[in-house]
């Protein structure tokens, strides 16, 4: 994720402290709306590479709309803004399709307990690729984060490793996302708003040559007819509903993080992962083994251990 651009400390305490707690909450509102239309979606129509590309088409049409209309001033950019979005918009994307074909193999929630191992590729990506040392104390935070994903999947009833690996392959992504983000927001004035609105742009264009390759429209059309045949007309709202709402929880979380530091994002992020998980589970019956549940608690106890010993 972008670094944050701390607002002017105009406003007293009290007050950024109410506008935070409103964008956590709509954040993790929009994300649980999200993912429950999105494995809705992926249930009767199993096609990750459309519906992914979808959400990014449906978040770069609504932002062009707003600023042909003025809702939202477009903002300034450049050729070396492009540029340096890039591989950010690189990681998005394979970050972005990699946890969606995961949410198509198996349940919302085993891929959202593996997706809170993120911090331990964080530190580990830091460590060996850029020489960047921790304290012992984050070291240490990892043994729960590893331990606690391993037996949560090892545990999980219905493992299935195209699952365990697109949620594996969108941690290490979306670490890179983050690093690059961080380099690319540097000095630039583009609103956290604005900031994501040409993140999924330039994700959208790199996608669909893909998504094209691996599924293609022979498939999307013989799958789409089977579903409406299945669900009736709705089907349409959920399609509509999973690529809006997916929009909308980023747009928010990318607005928050010009207010917040990195590491209350990062806390931020896990506790919408326990609502997704518990939401997830209670709407979807998915089955849990006591033992299940216990890896996925000590993995999320280490998240917050992590985020206590880096700061
Ligand atoms: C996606 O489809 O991009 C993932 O669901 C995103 O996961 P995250 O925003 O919860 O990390």
């Amino acid at each position: 994720r972008p670094p944050p651009v701390e607002a002017p400390d105009a406003k007293s305490e009290g007050t950024k402290r109410v506008k935070i707690g409103i964008y956590f909450a709509t954040w993790w509102a929009l994300n649980v709306v999200f993912n429950i239309y999105n494995k809705k979606v992926l249930n009767a129509y199993p096609y990750p590479w459309l519906t992914s590309t979808l959400s990014l088409a449906c978040g770069s049409l609504m932002m062009l709309i707003s600023w042909a209309t003025g809702i939202a001033e477009p903002p300034k950019t450049d050729f070396g803004f492009w540029k340096t979005l890039f591989p950010v918009a690189v990681a998005h994307t394979i970050g972005h399709v990699a946890a969606t074909v995961s949410m198509s193999k198996v349940a919302v929630s085993f891929t959202h307990i593996i997706k809170s191992g993120e911090p331990a590729f964080s530190v580990l990506v830091s460590r060996f690729l850029l020489g960047e040392t921790f304290p012992a104390a984050v070291y240490l935070s990892l043994i729960p984060i590893i331990g606690g994903c391993a037996l949560a999947a090892v545990t999980e009833l219905n493992f299935n490793m195209t699952g365990f690996m697109g949620a594996m392959i969108s941690n290490l992504a979306f670490v890179f996302r983050n690093i690059f983000s961080k380099r690319g927001m540097k000095g630039k004035s583009v609103s956290g708003m604005n900031y994501y609105a040409c993140l999924s742009m330039l994700s959208l264009l790199i996608l669909t040559p893909f998504a094209i390759a691996v599924e293609g429209p022979q498939m999307w059309t013989a799958g789409w007819e089977k579903a409406i045949s299945q669900i009736g007309p709705q089907f349409i709202w959920w399609v509509a509903a999973q690529s809006v709402f997916y929009h909308l929880y980023n747009q928010v979380s990318y607005m928050s993080l010009d207010e917040i530091s990195p590491l209350t994002f990062s806390i931020g992020n896990t506790m919408k992962r326990i609502s997704v998980i518990v939401s997830s589970i209670i709407i979807f019956h998915t089955p849990v083994r006591p033992i299940n549940a216990l890896g996925a608690a000590i993995a999320i106890l280490g998240t917050f251990l992590y985020s206590q010993a880096k700061q």
